[in-house]
């Protein structure tokens, strides 16, 4: 007899455990399936975000920044350490603890919610009457029962054709995240997200970047001013981007690997480095459900095809996050994750998917929400916009860190709020005001009548309000 339960989610990355707390404090009786292994072949639930994505990316990324500010700053504030030395295998470890504690934190979410937790692979075994028959393969196999199923089984690294990733010359995330010690040069193909918080983690450290970008443009997801503020930012930082590459063979020699591309001018250019890091997007997670068997459908992308309330093609079938369509964000996976519990519960979960912001956690961060100029116009949707720059933000000099600006875009009839788009310091906190006020609709003249602490880095976010209507006060 299979265990049964409401609700089974299979991965326990930010989508499923999320899904699955929710749906338990609903009242479900809930089974969470996840495979990751630790190092030591334990659970690690969390995910990609958890175990090799946002987190442990967040850790070394602070690591280097303390590494950067030591070497750079200290000594305008007056302090002097010397030489600073990085001690790779000690920042290291200090990320997998950080990351542990993320594990350890959700196996005890689990235990207070009374979600059932199986460590081991879901896949789907047949659908009958009462609903989903599921397979665990783990430490032991065993079979459960779910009335309801919600797929959150994420999603993989995507590798260049013909160049498999051997994780000890041509690196993914996981890899990128377990380099031993500071490579003399590092190649990085793709200058999006990923190579860019991971190329300015081993540029801090000091090795040469070299980030081979395939699209004509840089940052071409970003409002176009501040994609040209990061690139000259990033160019003084080091942090070589070459847009327009076409890269070709890929070769790993004794001592590194070797890269042979076209540049934007079509000339034919090789790249010696000694690890290279392969960003190029990543695909979803769906071999290994057994999708066949029920007859799951999945998009020409290969992930599973949903609706916009994250139903899939069969009936009590559900799936969330990165294997299904939109951004492959953390967040986006765990508001979809609480939808679809409250949806199951028949309450009227919402993901508001023109609010979802973004961040690069790059130094300068990046950070954005709603759309951007470029897109205004191509729609020939009429606006007002307004910039300030944190050059004038007193807080922004106190802290030693003056660059970049807050970007506010406003409706030129209504001046209802359509984008913000920051770059600057600790952008990835200010941008939640703008979050909140697009989600309730407000206009930038809201924004510019509401008090704001001084001194505070988010008196540039109500400067740039003003400035939507040409009357900032400090600048
Ligand atoms: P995942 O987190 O991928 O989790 C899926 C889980 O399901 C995994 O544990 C997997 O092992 C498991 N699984 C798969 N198949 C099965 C199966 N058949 N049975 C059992 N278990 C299975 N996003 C942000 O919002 N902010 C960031 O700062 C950020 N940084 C990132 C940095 C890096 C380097 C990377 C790679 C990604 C980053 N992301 C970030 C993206 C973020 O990690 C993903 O969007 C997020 O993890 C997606 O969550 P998910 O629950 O859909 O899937
Ligand atoms: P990405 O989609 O952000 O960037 C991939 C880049 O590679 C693009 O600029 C693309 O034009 C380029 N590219 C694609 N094929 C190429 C080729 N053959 N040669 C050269 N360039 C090529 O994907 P990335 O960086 O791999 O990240 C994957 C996902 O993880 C992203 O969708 C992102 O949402 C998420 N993520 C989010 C983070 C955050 O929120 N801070 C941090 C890291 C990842």
């Amino acid at each position: 007899m299979s265990t049964q339960f409401d609700v089974i989610v299979i991965g326990a990355g930010p989508g499923g455990y999320i899904a699955a707390i929710r749906a338990a404090q609903l009242g479900y009786r809930v089974a969470c399936i996840d495979e990751w292994k630790n190092a030591k072949g334990g659970a690690a639930p969390g995910g990609t975000c958890t175990n090799v994505g946002c987190i442990p990316s967040k850790a070394l990324l602070q690591s280097s920044e303390h590494f950067d500010h030591a070497n750079h700053h200290f000594a305008e504030h007056g302090i002097s350490v010397g030489t600073p030395k990085m001690d790779v295998a000690k920042m290291l470890a200090r990320k997998d603890s950080v990351v542990k504690q993320n594990n350890d934190g959700i196996l005890y979410l689990f235990k207070k919610n009374k979600v059932t937790f199986f460590h081991g692979r879901g896949s789907f075994v047949k659908a009958v009457p009462e609903g989903y028959e599921i397979a665990v393969q783990g430490d032991k196999a065993e079979t459960l029962l779910g009335q309801q199923v919600i797929v959150a089984t994420g999603s993989s690294p995507r590798a260049l054709p013909g160049t498999p990733f051997d994780e000890e010359n041509i690196l993914s995330n996981d890899g990128a995240l377990r380099i031993g010690a500071t490579p003399k040069k590092l190649g990085v193909i793709g200058a999006g997200v990923i190579g860019l918080e991971m190329g300015s983690v081993w540029r801090r450290l000091g090795a040469e970047v070299t980030i081979l970008e395939g699209m004509p443009t840089f940052l071409g997801m970003a409002d176009e001013a501040v994609a040209k503020e990061a690139k000259k930012v990033f160019d003084k930082q080091g942090l070589k981007v070459e847009v327009g590459a076409k890269v070709g063979e890929v070769k790993v020699a004794k001592k590194g690997v070797s890269v042979a591309y076209t540049n934007a001018k079509g000339e034919a250019q090789t790249l010696d480095v000694d690890k290279l890091i392969v960003s190029i997007g990543r695909v979803a997670n769906t071999q290994g459900l057994n999708a066949e068997a029920v007859g799951l459908k999945l998009d020409a992308r290969g992930a599973i095809e949903v609706d916009d309330e994250c139903r899939t093609s069969l009936k009590g079938v559900w799936a969330i996050g990165d294997v299904v369509r939109g951004p492959m964000l953390a967040h986006k996976a765990e508001e979809e994750g609480v939808a679809v519990a409250e949806r199951i519960a028949g309450q009227h979960g919402h993901v508001n998917f023109d609010t979802i912001p973004s961040v690069i956690y790059t130094s300068p961060e990046i950070a954005w929400v709603g759309k951007t100029e470029q897109q205004l116009k191509e729609a020939g949707v009429k606006y007002k916009a307004g910039s300030f720059p944190f050059l004038a933000n007193g807080r922004a000099r106190a802290l030693g860190d003056t660059t970049g600006f807050v970007k506010m875009i406003a409706d030129a009839e209504t001046d209802e709020i359509l984008g913000v788009h920051m770059i600057g310091p600790l952008v990835s906190e200010l941008i939640s005001e703008a979050v909140v006020a697009m989600e309730f609709k407000a206009s930038a003249e809201d924004i510019a009548r509401i008090c704001h602490a001084h001194p505070t880095l988010s008196e540039a976010t109500k400067e740039a309000a003003l400035a939507v209507d040409k009357r900032t006060l400090n600048f």
